[in-house]
């Protein structure tokens, strides 16, 4: 099959979260299998660091009665192992950040994936890109398949084409005043609720649920979570009404990337065998670098995220200063990013609490790596979570997580419980409820085993180490369903 991936971000090219990751290791999976597979992706700036070629050719799109000039790179990197073809736009695309600046958002986001939707289309033609699956991701993409079915489809090299599109968030839905709807280029018929209109907006995440073939999210609980009430954040009734063509895939890892045998960014490398002696240096490695007291004996907990009310690190802040009100013997490392409110919170709560708490505010995937080794457990508060990636690269380090029981932390996480202590599949700590009774109990729960039981820890961390959580076995669910929806696909 032929598979062309477009995306607003693809690991190691531009990335602020684990779309990135999915994006950047999906396609290597995909051609693994035996397709033929391409990315899409605009050409930021981060971009212009790697290696590239201009193609030579150049597309024009109307948007807003305006003609808009741009044209295409084409990009070859290992990491990603498929061709990457950039689309280009130094206006749009040559910035600081790839949709806001200083935690506000871009006022022409709406006007620049216009841009790049178009680009997607005009790419297949233009630079002759044989495609069967075209497979799309978030609102920045949600334009897409409603231009292949107005515009393009009666074009030849358009025809066979079937669109499969990945929510790996619905909380992010590229709503825009109705106004925008003259940027889409699109008919004013088309701005009606069961099309491209919610709540009297243009709503981007919903034209791509209505108009594409097939809809994945990204693991099974998130695609239950997302057709009810309040996972579906006011799209629950266009995704019921889709029931039967949505599917949840749990994401799998890069395991060249997440791997404690090779990872570039530790100096001490450990495998299962010699995982206890490995993580201690790690461990002793990180609180060198965080500043904290180089101690062996002290649990350290790490967090890593984005800081957004998802997250839920607020609830981790106003936790860490109970126990160390409470004196508690714990050390807390975290990095993260985003909400200026919440990053001041989090240098404050490091200033007040210097021995045990470690805070970086920033972008760094060295850190991030430093952090899933060095820790022994990961935390994720999350309030809701699509799939999530990090405790699954925790799994690989022997980190063990503590999550909210919530989207795909319940698919990935098996919660310790008598039963599956006694059968040994336990491989975290999972709470009920995202407040600070439930992060308290699976703190202190997390914390009870890593002292009292440490025969326990260390079979949660073995079988955490041994899981297949390769790309693998979700690329394959991802040709079938591509290989459903071409059968479904009606102009076929
Ligand atoms: P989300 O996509 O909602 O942000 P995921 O768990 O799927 O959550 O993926 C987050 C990805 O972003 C992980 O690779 C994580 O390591 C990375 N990440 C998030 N914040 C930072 C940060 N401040 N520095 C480095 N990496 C980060
Ligand atoms: C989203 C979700 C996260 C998921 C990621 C990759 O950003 O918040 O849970 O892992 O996409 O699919």
């Amino acid at each position: 099959m032929n598979i062309l991936l477009a995306s607003s971000e693809a690991a190691p090219l531009a990335k602020t979260g684990g779309l990135a990751d999915v994006c950047g290791a999906l396609p290597k999976a995909l051609a693994q299998l035996g397709h033929e597979v391409a990315l899409i992706m605009p050409a930021y700036r981060s971009t212009k660091k790697y290696p590239s070629e201009p193609t030579g050719v150049e597309l024009r799109v109307w948007i807003a009665g305006r003609e808009v000039r741009g044209t295409y790179r084409k990009c070859q990197i290992p990491e990603i192992g498929v061709p990457v073809y950039l689309v280009e736009h130094d206006m749009y695309f040559d910035r600081d950040g790839l949709y806001n600046n200083n935690n506000e958002d871009y006022a022409d986001n709406c006007e620049r994936f216009v841009f790049f939707s178009y680009a997607v289309m005009e790419a297949v033609r233009l630079l002759n890109i044989p495609v069967d699956i075209l497979h799309l991701n978030d609102w920045q993409t949600g334009l897409i398949p409603a231009l292949l079915s107005i515009y393009y489809r009666d074009y030849p090299e358009y025809q066979k084409i079937a669109t499969l599109y990945t929510i790996h968030n619905i909380a992010y839905q590229g709503v825009y005043p109705a106004s925008a709807m003259a940027l889409t280029g699109l008919h004013w018929k088309y701005f009606n609720w069961l099309q491209m209109e919610c709540y009297d907006h243009l709503n981007l995440l919903k034209t791509g649920i209505v108009f594409s073939d097939g809809i994945t999210t990204v693991s099974p609980n998130y695609a239950r979570e997302i057709t009810g009430n309040p996972g579906g954040c006011g799209l629950e009734d266009v995704l019921r009404s889709r029931r039967d063509v949505l599917w949840g895939i749990t994401n799998g890892i890069d395991m060249d990337e997440w791997n404690p045998e090779t990872d570039p960014h530790l100096d001490t490398h450990f495998n299962l065998e010699t995982r206890t002696e490995g993580k201690l240096e790690c461990k002793l490695a990180l609180q060198k670098q965080m500043d904290l007291p180089q101690r062996t004996d002290v649990p350290v907990i790490g967090l890593v995220g984005r800081l957004t009310e998802q997250k839920g690190f607020d609830l981790a802040v106003e936790l860490i200063y109970q126990k160390v009100a409470a004196g508690e013997d714990v050390q807390w490392v975290l990095l993260g990013s985003g909400d200026p409110i919440l990053e001041n919170r989090l240098r404050e709560l490091a200033a007040h609490n210097p021995q045990n708490v470690a805070v970086s505010i920033r972008y760094s995937n060295e850190l991030a790596h430093q952090i899933i080794a060095g820790s022994d457990m990961f935390l994720m508060p999350s309030r809701f979570e699509p799939c999530g990636l990090t405790q699954l690269y925790s799994f690989r380090y022997g980190t063990i997580p503590v999550v909210h029981s919530t989207g795909g932390l319940v698919d990935t996480v098996t919660d310790l419980t008598p039963e599956t202590e006694k059968d040994g599949t336990a491989t975290g700590i999972r709470f009920s409820h995202a407040d600070m009774e439930g992060i308290t109990w699976g703190v202190n729960q997390a914390l009870d085993v890593y002292r009292n039981r440490p025969e326990l820890w260390k079979k949660m961390q073995d079988t955490g180490m041994n899981l297949d959580i390769s790309w693998r076995q979700s690329a394959e669910k991802y040709v079938e369903l591509y290989e459903k929806i071409r059968r479904h696909q009606p102009r076929q």
